[in-house]
């Protein structure tokens, strides 16, 4: 499986480092993208190197390179996670503007019928917003806040981190042990 990360922007960047070490874990190809601002906010809330987050993909593509494979159709990926995914990122993908890597890519999946998922944070929301997350969620795409849930009785950080990963990786098809699932010992 071949998958296109994209981590913009917005605040929760930890969840985009987090999905990068369990799609390595379960040995998925991945081709990443980091906006500017991604990586504004990735100094920002982790002490983890940008080096080692990026090695941590297979191939990784400058934001500002629209020549690059996922920009096109013609490549072949299963499909695209924008993880967090700032408001701005997401607006332009709900009105079709490709004016980066991630927001073509995101493009590229919707038009292809791939599967895109996107994981927007921002609270709280406005109708703009709402009215976005209509379109995409009607365009296909899976929107997926990064909003955990508590029956599992979380302790840390970490596991707060893991259910948010753990239903992306559930929207993605790959198989996880993030979260202990509802009806299991
Ligand atoms: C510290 C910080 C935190 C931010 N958090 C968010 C956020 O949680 N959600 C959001 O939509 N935008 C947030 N922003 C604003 C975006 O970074 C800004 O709109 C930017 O243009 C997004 O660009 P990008 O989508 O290309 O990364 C934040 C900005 C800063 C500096």
């Amino acid at each position: 499986m071949r998958v296109v990360v994209g981590i913009s922007g917005a605040s929760g960047a930890i969840y985009g480092v987090r999905l990068l070490q369990e799609l390595k874990n379960t040995g998925v190809e991945v081709a990443l993208v980091i906006t500017g601002h991604g990586k504004e906010i990735l100094g920002m809330e982790t002490d983890i190197p940008l080096t080692n987050i990026e090695e941590l993909a297979d191939v990784v593509y400058s934001d500002d390179d629209l020549t690059a494979p996922p920009a096109s159709g013609s490549y072949l990926f299963d499909g695209m996670v924008i993880c967090p995914c700032s408001m701005s990122s997401f607006s332009k993908i709900a009105t079709g503007i490709s004016d980066s890597l991630i927001t073509r890519a995101a493009a590229v999946c919707l038009k292809e019928k791939r599967k895109l998922i996107l994981v927007p944070r921002e609270a709280p929301l406005s109708t703009i917003y709402l009215r976005n997350m209509l379109v995409l969620a009607e365009a296909g795409a899976v929107v997926l806040p990064p909003s955990p849930a508590f029956y599992h009785r979380p302790r840390t950080f970490d596991d707060l981190v893991n259910f948010v990963i753990g239903k992306v990786m559930d929207s993605l098809g790959v198989e996880h042990q993030l979260f202990r699932r509802w009806g299991t010992e």
